[in-house]
């Protein structure tokens, strides 16, 4: 048997009177008025070792949400015998054991932590509503449920010969031998919360690193785990500084596979880490990261330009361009710029940014002050290059909250710094081209990005489409027709990307769950 297929979760809207907007308002409020302690949590035990650190608000950097016990290397060596002692009991377990906690984790955020869930995504990562519901509410469930429904059809599945005249063969689906490292980033407290999931659906426990950036969602994700019954030890939290627990995790004999998700150059160096250790393991470790993108949306003269021009001010500017999945460099042809450039302009000017708090903000803070500082970098040389106009934008003011107003520069050149370098801030780009040099530009914007993760074409020429998809056929992980290309929905567009944005193992999907078992084959002779 098989579990239902389910039905993604669907979104609540927050419209003005509603009853969520309500609710959502309270929780925010209860919220913002107490400071939490997190501790670490080894083995089901809180850990406080006093080593305090403060969370804040990105929006309002002056007001402390939370404080947390810093994990360091004793933390995570004890996290590691506590994860293997664990994984006795849960990889014992029957499959449908498993994906029951799971089914539950999905059922106390979808009718009892909500609110929570969203609140603190909302107040510790700078998310408006939308943003959060999307994210911490209902992709968070979709990867639970959808994670469950696909397990299934794995444990279940036996391609093998299975009687061949004098013997039997069979698949069995273990887990990985020994314990895996999640490192989760600070834009999606869903995949924080899918990094963990689909590594113990299929029998491992985790040592968790969660961005310090949003450890009041991780926290809460932490407890949900536990509240629906996850046994102790199967996901170790350790929140502290990441080089020193990789740097503990990845020279243990037992380290068994890495799921990350963050940036290329912390990737490259997990990888260059573990290369190093490569002979101290008892197995070859699994590796699963997804990292940056340089994505793009190209347009075709035949585009239609008012969507051309939402997915351009959404694909870029929703949560201040911080989804690896941002647009953030466009081929615009020279024919419909004049038109479209002053719906952007217009359209750009009118978002109002500001404080999640007041629901009316369409652009909130960036994560923090190094994140501020990095995207005022690129604004400012965009200023003084010959090459580069900004259009609209321009202006950060951090004195309250990092606050980045959505910017777009036109440039003439195709391979401009801010056209090739992932800044995650509300920053794009736009190059525009001749009209007849559509393939070529093309074949331009396949090569100017080391990235491969998202990108979208407009058209309404068929032909046109036909011809991007070929050529940009490597180009993006996930690629748009007439679409922004962020908000990819789980079991819909399974997400991830190749080259330099990760090894592509689309998460929320059977691919993913796969990378996490090593299947044993048996034969028995009748
Ligand atoms: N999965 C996220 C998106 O598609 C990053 O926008």
């Amino acid at each position: 048997f098989c579990f239902p297929k389910p039905r993604n979760e669907p979104t609540k809207n927050y419209a003005p009177g509603s009853v969520e907007r309500k609710l959502m308002r309270k929780k925010l409020s209860r919220q913002e008025k107490i400071k939490v302690e997190i501790p670490v949590i080894i083995g089901g035990k809180e850990v406080r070792t006093g080593k305090i650190r403060e969370v804040t608000m990105p929006c309002d950097h002056g007001h402390v949400l939370a404080i947390y016990h810093e994990a360091g290397p004793k933390e995570t060596e004890l996290a590691i015998k506590e994860a293997l002692l664990a994984k006795k009991e849960w990889e014992s377990l029957h499959w449908t054991e498993r994906c029951a906690v799971m089914l539950k984790v999905a059922e106390l955020i979808s009718n009892k932590y909500r609110y929570l869930l969203n609140a603190a995504t909302m107040l510790g990562q700078a998310k408006n509503v939308h943003q959060a519901e999307i994210d911490a509410a209902c992709e968070s469930i979709d990867f639970l449920r959808f994670g469950a429904y696909q397990a299934s059809y794995i444990y279940q599945w036996q391609p093998l010969q299975p009687h061949e005249y004098d013997c039997v063969n069979k698949m069995e689906y273990r887990p990985l031998e020994g314990f895996v490292l999640t490192i989760s980033p600070f834009n999606f407290t869903a995949i924080a919360l899918s990094l963990n999931s689909s590594v113990i659906t299929m029998g491992n426990t985790t040592i968790w690193k969660p961005a310090r950036t949003s450890l009041l969602s991780s926290y809460y994700l932490m407890k949900i785990f536990e509240e629906a019954g996850l046994p102790p030890g199967v996901i170790n939290f350790l929140p502290g500084p990441g080089s020193e627990i990789s740097e503990v995790a990845l020279r243990n004999t037992n380290f068994a596979g890495l799921h990350f998700t963050g940036s290329t150059d912390t990737f490259n160096t997990l990888w260059k880490k573990l290369g190093e250790n490569i002979s101290k393991y008892k197995n070859y470790p699994r590796i699963v990261g997804e990292t940056g993108g340089k994505d793009f949306i190209f347009a075709h003269y035949s585009a239609d330009i008012h969507a051309l021009a939402t997915a351009l001010v959404r694909g870029a500017f929703e949560y201040q361009g911080q989804k690896c999945s941002a647009a953030s460099r466009a081929y615009i042809p020279k024919s419909i710029w004049k038109k479209l450039r002053e719906i952007l302009v217009d359209w750009t000017k009118n978002l109002s940014v500001g404080d999640v708090r007041d629901f009316k903000n369409f652009v909130n803070a960036v994560i923090d002050e190094a994140s501020y500082k990095k995207i005022m970098g690129y604004i400012e040389k965009a200023k003084t290059s010959p090459n580069a106009k900004i259009i609209v934008g321009g202006n950060g003011d951090k004195r309250t909250g990092y606050y980045v107003e959505p910017t777009i520069i036109e440039t003439n050149d195709p391979n401009f710094l801010t056209m090739n370098e992932e800044i995650f801030g509300p920053v794009l780009t736009i190059f525009v081209y001749e009209d007849e040099r559509f393939e070529e530009t093309l074949t331009l914007c396949d090569s100017t990005s080391s990235y491969g993760l998202t990108g979208s074409i407009f058209a309404k020429d068929r032909k046109a489409i036909e011809k991007a998809a070929k050529i940009l056929r490597y180009a993006a992980g996930n690629f748009y027709i007439n679409d922004k290309p962020t908000g990819a929905v789980v079991c819909q567009q399974p997400f991830g990307g190749a080259r330099a944005s990760g090894t592509n193992d689309k998460a929320g999907t059977y691919l993913n769950l796969i990378r996490w078992i090593s299947p044993r084959t048996i034969k028995e002779n009748l």
